[in-house]
């Protein structure tokens, strides 16, 4: 069966991309067709992105799932070097952006632009991470972890769970995720 902290990492990353796709779509609308209720829950995706994935979900592969691998095998040090690097630089991009939303939102549609490209390359950059982590650092986890090291590493993933996977939120956090489901689910197909 597969180790619970696959199935973490690969619900997380689809809540993330998920996120990730609502989001840009809602940038793209036409100036003239958004309302406050789209700021606010862009606003609310960028908290939920700086919170979650950044904040636990990261924690959970850069201090359990990477050193392990790490301490089996030196095959991927430079490829984990580099995810650790950008563990590293993807919150203050998550608050740049958000920076960059205010700045749209309090200046108007000149600003639009911008804040639509900025996210479309933290879009492809976050992609890109998870497809890494997907395709080459699970592989080699899979070869070279034992069933010890795979019961330390989910008993670790089983904490945190991402809300957006269907978990349910600690109570600092349910009017974060009420909003952004809510959002969610009233545009979904429009
Ligand atoms: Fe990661
Ligand atoms: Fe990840």
């Amino acid at each position: 069966m597969k180790h619970l902290a696959l199935r973490v990492i690969g619900e997380e990353h689809a809540a993330l991309r998920a996120v990730l796709y609502s989001l840009e779509e809602v940038a793209q609308k036409p100036a003239s067709t958004l309302v406050a209720e789209d700021f606010e829950a862009m606003r609310a995706m960028l908290v939920y992105i700086a919170e979650y994935p950044e904040k636990l979900h990261h924690k959970k592969e850069s201090e359990a799932l990477f050193p392990m691998v790490l301490a089996r095998s030196h095959e991927l040090k430079s490829v984990i070097k580099e995810l650790d690097d950008q563990h590293e630089r993807g919150e203050s991009a998550v608050w740049s952006l958000m920076h960059s939303l205010m700045l749209w939102e309090m200046l108007g549609s000149g600003r639009q632009k911008t804040f639509v490209n900025e996210l479309k390359k933290y879009k492809e950059f976050y992609l890109n991470h998870m497809k890494v982590e997907t395709e080459v650092v699970i592989p080699v986890a899979e070869d070279v972890l034992t069933e010890d090291d795979w019961e330390i590493i989910d008993s670790i993933f089983a904490l945190n769970k991402d809300p957006l996977t269907g978990h349910q939120p600690s109570l600092e956090f349910e009017g974060l995720f009420r909003k952004i489901s809510s959002y969610v689910s009233a545009h979904e197909g429009s």
